[in-house]
């Protein structure tokens, strides 16, 4: 089956998030859709998944125009969908999530759970997927979610499957798994539309490319093509992806984390007796699939945990049981992973923001009186150095997009006296030109003798950035090796494997 989009502009009030979008898809190719975030992919592929509707375009099959007033048509005329987030029910079986809405095979209203089950059992027999039929999908690890999602699509006959991002929550291992899958996929005959933005991936499977860059496609790219090249038709200008980092000096600054569990309100604990230390002058990078205590482990080194036991010692002084406040007093950095929930107040102003937690002192602050001159000529500072894209720095913060948000945390972070440094997932947002200027930044701190300890849970990141890495699982860490260990081996660990120390 072939697909074609034609001109298709869809607009959000005054945002044009597609601007005459032209993508075609022939039979049996892996076609990838690269862009930033926000260039319009997902707003895209809803179109063509019907959950949208296109002020202007059209979309054919075999040549032929169809109109999709919903998702049922889409799948009707062959197209599947595997959303970023899953929209399976967490509380039904798989081969009840695989009959549900399945009207063309079982007539409304009726479920036919064995036909199902069947369908669940041939599909999977033949990608090789360990799927029972009967297990509830909430009791499945996200990979298998996943699996579950492209045998429902599957059984209804998808011709042309649509990922949307699909690798993000899966570990190294379980990513190759499911580029083997595409790769199946496509020698059967199906059309797959690939959305990622991790150019390792585009490069393994594409057969086809097409770049959008805000809303418009800026070009076909050849799937042999290096990465700074796809990097650079991703942001418009040239990138330089290498980090360069001289040999970690290590001072006698020091952060202690000795054996910190961090339980929730029904008791259960994200964070299991976990210990690790960070001198100063080195990046610790926590690795792991999401989900697997990070999050918490960052807040709790910021006083935002109510339900933590253990100790974090930073040069001496125990920060468990001190307040946000008390800690960023403290000297301790941090960029939350969610920066419109904890980094920033959309209401205020790009240079209020940039000032956040230094408003009670000196040099913004004298004799009781904000010091407007010194505030505008830092934020201005800021603006340029940190290429905030901002009307001016007395916006609201609110109006700026993600990725400038996280510029504004980012400055405001780096640029007071540090003795801690805690980031998490510091690029997720920022276009490839912005994350090379912030790991930047993030190996500038460490080379001021500052630990900081960066959570992210993409390998490329980590991998650039640390000196050593640790890999969280289920709230531990079940090792902690050197910066240049093997993916094969930092994937084992993600999906659990323990190292021990000395055995790295
Ligand atoms: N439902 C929506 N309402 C308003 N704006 C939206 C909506 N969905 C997406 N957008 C905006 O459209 C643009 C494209 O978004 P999206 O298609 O999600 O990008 P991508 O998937 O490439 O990251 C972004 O600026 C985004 O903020
Ligand atoms: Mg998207």
């Amino acid at each position: 089956m072939k697909l074609e989009l034609r001109g298709i502009t869809k607009r959000f009030g005054d945002l044009i998030a597609n601007d005459h979008i032209d993508l075609t898809v022939e039979e049996g190719e892996i076609h990838c859709l690269l862009g930033e975030n926000g260039a319009g992919k997902s707003t895209l592929m809803n179109v063509l998944y019907g959950l949208y509707q296109a002020e202007e375009g059209d979309i054919l099959i075999d040549d032929e125009v169809r109109h999709f007033a919903g998702p049922g048509d889409a799948m009707r005329s062959g197209i599947g969908m595997v959303h970023q987030h899953f929209m399976l029910i967490p509380v039904f079986t798989v081969a009840e999530n695989v009959a549900l809405g399945h009207e063309q095979v079982y007539g409304p209203g009726l479920l036919n759970l064995d036909a199902a089950r069947t369908l669940v059992r041939d599909i999977s027999a033949r990608f090789g997927f360990d799927i029972d039929p009967d297990a509830l999908v909430e009791d499945l690890p996200v990979g298998v979610q996943q699996r579950v999602e492209i045998v429902k699509a599957l059984s209804r006959e998808a011709k042309v499957l649509v990922f949307d991002e699909p690798t993000a929550v899966l570990t190294p291992q379980e990513t190759d798994e499911f580029m083997a899958i595409m790769r199946q996929l496509k020698s059967e005959g199906t059309s797959i539309v690939f959305i990622t933005h991790k150019l390792r991936e585009v490069r393994e499977v594409a057969d086809r490319i097409t770049v959008i860059r805000l809303g418009k496609v800026v070009g076909e790219a050849d799937p042999n093509a290096g990465k700074e090249e796809l990097a650079s038709l991703m942001v418009g200008r040239a990138v330089d992806l290498t980090i360069d980092k001289a040999p970690a000096q290590l001072t006698d600054n020091s952060l202690v984390i000795d054996k910190l569990s961090i339980a929730d309100e029904t008791g259960h604990r994200s964070v299991r007796e976990l210990s690790v230390t960070v001198q100063g002058g080195e990046i610790l990078a926590i690795a792991g699939v999401q989900g697997n205590g990070q999050t918490e482990l960052a807040e709790a080194l910021l006083g935002m945990q109510e339900r933590a036991s253990g100790s974090i010692t930073l040069n001496g002084t125990e920060l468990l049981g001190l307040n946000a406040r008390q800690i960023l007093d403290a000297g301790v950095g941090y960029v939350p992973e969610d920066r419109t929930v904890d980094g920033l107040v959309g209401g205020f102003s790009v240079a209020e923001n940039l000032m956040l937690d230094r408003s009670d002192g000196e040099p913004f602050v004298k004799f009781g009186t904000l010091q407007t001159d010194v505030l505008n000529e830092f934020a201005t500072e800021k603006l340029e150095s940190y290429d905030i894209r901002s009307q001016s720095i007395h916006e609201h913060v609110s109006k700026l997009s993600g990725g400038n948000q996280q510029k504004v945390v980012l400055a405001r972070e780096m640029s007071r006296e540090l003795s801690l440094l805690v980031v998490s997932q510091p690029t997720r947002g920022l276009d490839v030109g912005s994350i090379e200027f912030v790991h930047e930044q993030i190996v500038g701190v460490r080379d001021r003798g500052v630990p900081v300890i960066v959570v992210s849970t993409e390998l490329d990141e980590v991998v650039s950035l640390a000196d050593r890495i640790a890999v969280m699982y289920k709230g531990q860490i079940v090792g902690i090796v050197p910066a240049d260990t093997p993916r094969e081996k930092l994937g084992l660990m993600m999906a659990g494997e323990r190292i021990t120390e000395e055995a790295a």
